[in-house]
């Protein structure tokens, strides 16, 4: 399968990060690899200038979360249509920092998801165990259940991102057999041709050991995406 490689940049840049991704490109040769998919999800504040000004440089815009209706009283949210609108092409729901913030449901989340194919992007859909959760051994209800109650029901594309929440800007990660183990697991759960993604402390150093494992197809990668020498790094160790 086609990897993608994804950068959530959460609540962090500004105009001037416009030139954190010239310097991607610099790095990536003036091209990026067309064997793999690349995407940046910045803030809502940055999704139409990146779009218009790199809409031809071989990569994607998402955003990192959206509301369930297209338009209404919903004061501060952000549609997915407005997304797709501004050029974004994917957007992250179910985040885990948004599921503990903003007391996100897998209700929710599905609602996100739909709304994000109604709107014709892609979702990614977030789900991982707590530390807690895993010391007790039950990651694999817990992320079987939010697979369960999150993905949505009709024909739509979609992407799932596996994220231990106590792996996230931690710089722990899950072993390699842990990975595999999860992957495979999500992998029965969801349709042929459905990425499954790793996220949670991915970096230039581990990048090549965790892309290379059985049913990983990609990485949802947070802190190292902000740098553009370290996501190209990340961006290369895809085969
Ligand atoms: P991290 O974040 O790479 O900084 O651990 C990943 C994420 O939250 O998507």
């Amino acid at each position: 399968m086609r990897p993608l490689i994804a950068g959530n940049w959460k609540m962090n840049g500004l105009s001037s990060s416009v030139r954190e991704i010239e310097k991607l490109i610099g790095l990536l040769s003036g091209s990026v690899p067309d064997d793999r998919d690349i995407l940046i999800c910045p803030p809502a504040t940055l999704i139409g200038l990146f779009a218009t000004e790199f809409s031809d440089e071989g990569f994607a815009i998402g955003g990192q979360d959206c509301h369930a209706k297209a338009s209404g009283p919903h004061t501060g949210d952000i549609s997915a249509e407005m997304l797709a609108d501004a050029g974004a092409a994917f957007v992250i729901v179910g985040h885990s920092e948004r599921r503990a913030d903003h007391g996100e449901t897998d209700e929710a989340v599905r609602a996100k998801a739909e709304a994000a194919q109604r709107a014709g992007l892609v979702p990614i859909i977030c789900v991982g165990e707590t530390e807690a959760q895993r010391k007790a051994g039950k990651e694999k209800e817990i992320v079987g259940a939010q697979l369960a109650g999150s993905i949505p029901s009709g024909e739509g594309d979609y992407v799932i991102a596996y994220e231990p929440v106590w792996a996230i800007g931690t710089g722990l990660t899950p072993t390699t057999r842990d990975i595999a183990e999860m992957h495979a697991f999500i992998r029965a759960k969801v349709r042929d041709g459905v990425r499954v993604l790793y996220g949670g402390s991915v970096k230039p150093s581990n990048a090549e050991e965790i892309l290379s494992i059985v049913n990983v197809h990609g990485a949802l990668v947070g802190g190292a995406s902000l740098k553009a020498e370290d996501f190209a790094a990340i961006i290369r160790a895809a085969k």
